[in-house]
């Protein structure tokens, strides 16, 4: 069942359609990642430090789309910019890593994500900033911004690399250390330093975070807020470290870029419908109504329809396909790309929910 009410399906201008940006330059930041600054297109990329653009890329006859933050700040770098590691045996990190060059053209949806902060002159806070790897990519970009922007407020970085040579942005932050040595400090710790390294040593644990989070605690005057983004074992450290030393979970703000799949729901659990039932999705003021097989997502459902329905990591990180629960139930197994605050105001994500009760309507802005 497919029932388009605006029978006039025409492409409109729309949020959700792609965009292409070219390709001013490539910069090699360790033999693993590159950074890949855009010309600016014209009207000019709206976006906020930390949020991540999706890259849209055809490989072998099938779109593929990935998340990558920028790593830049749109209060100092006049191009954006994105930072893509290498993963092993991945398709997309792989492909960007070996074939960008300027002068390329690109598909991109316009920025999106929650990892973000308001800026204020007047803010005294002092930002724990934890990142390993990649996870140093939207961080960057928050990092710049604060200082930029809030001359009261402080930053510290616990940041996590695997060697000397792997430390991505090492000059860039040499170069802000130089330019603000009172308000940002780094610690970089290397998994596998070389001789000659004096820096911490071994992975993030227990103990680096809680030293890191107490000093950050006794912060004279200075309201703390915390930014994590890393692997998913750091991140579950940090956040149980957080809540050791008490620190409220609205001054906590996390991102993950992947995470081990849990058991999906098979077609027979009892809290998912095990019958096709319609849903409804409003889609910048458009109500589709299609059909949801027990099998398939929300949004799989509706990308065979042929809607086009925003997503990206397909896997409840990006909250690209986030949507408002109008009315009915559904079934979400993976929530984690949402807050607390966006659970309790009725959000899902259409890449992990399936229906399960009522006449479901969500609406997508
Ligand atoms: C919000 C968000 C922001 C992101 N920002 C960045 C960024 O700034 N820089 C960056 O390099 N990446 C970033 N990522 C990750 C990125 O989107 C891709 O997932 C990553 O590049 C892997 O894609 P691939 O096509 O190379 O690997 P795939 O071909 O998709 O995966 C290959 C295999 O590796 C597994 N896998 C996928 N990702 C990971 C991972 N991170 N760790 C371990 N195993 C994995 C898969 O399950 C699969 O088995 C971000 C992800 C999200 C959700
Ligand atoms: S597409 Fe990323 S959360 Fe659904």
């Amino acid at each position: 069942m497919f029932n388009l009410f605006n029978k006039d399906k025409e492409k409109k201008e729309s949020a959700n359609q792609p965009v292409t940006l070219r390709i001013r330059e490539v910069v090699k930041e360790t033999n693993e990642a590159i950074t890949i600054y855009f010309d600016q297109p014209e009207p000019h990329l709206d976006y906020k430090p930390g949020q991540f653009l999706t890259v849209i890329i055809h490989l072998e006859g099938k779109e593929h789309r990935r998340s990558y933050s920028l790593c830049t700040s749109p209060y100092v770098d006049p191009f954006p910019g994105i930072t893509v590691k290498r993963l092993k045996g991945g398709l997309v990190s792989n492909y960007l890593n070996d074939y960008m060059h300027p002068g390329k053209k690109v598909s991109v949806l316009r920025p999106m994500g929650g990892f973000i902060t308001p800026y204020h002159s007047a803010h005294r806070h002092h930002y724990g900033m934890i990142a390993a790897g990649s996870g140093i990519t939207p961080i960057m970009g928050l990092i710049k911004s604060i200082l930029i922007n809030e001359p009261e407020s402080k930053v510290s970085l616990l940041y996590g690399s695997r060697s000397e040579s792997q430390i991505i942005f090492f000059n860039a932050l040499d170069e802000l250390l130089q330019k603000y040595p009172d308000r940002l400090q780094v610690i970089h710790q290397l998994t596998q330093p070389g001789p000659d390294w004096q820096g911490a040593r071994g992975r993030i644990v227990a103990e680096n975070l809680q030293s890191f989070i107490n000093e950050l605690e006794q912060s004279d005057g200075l309201i703390t807020k915390y930014f994590l983004c890393g692997p998913e074992g750091m991140m579950e450290l940090s956040k149980s470290a957080l809540q050791s030393a008490e620190v409220p979970k609205d001054q906590v703000i996390s991102e993950s870029f992947y995470m081990e799949k849990k058991e999906t729901l098979s077609n027979g659990n009892e809290s998912a419908l095990a019958v096709t039932q319609p849903v409804t999705v409003i889609l910048e003021g458009q109500s589709y109504t299609f059909d949801v097989t027990p099998d398939k997502t929300i949004l799989e459902a509706g990308l065979d329809e042929e809607i086009e329905m925003p997503y990206s990591c397909q896997s409840g990180l990006c909250t690209a396909c986030r949507g408002r629960l109008l009315s009915g139930e559904v079934k979400m197994d993976e929530d984690a790309g949402l807050s607390e605050n966006e659970i309790a105001e009725g959000y899902i994500l259409c890449c992990s929910s399936k229906p399960k009760s009522g006449e479901i309507k969500i609406n997508i802005e």
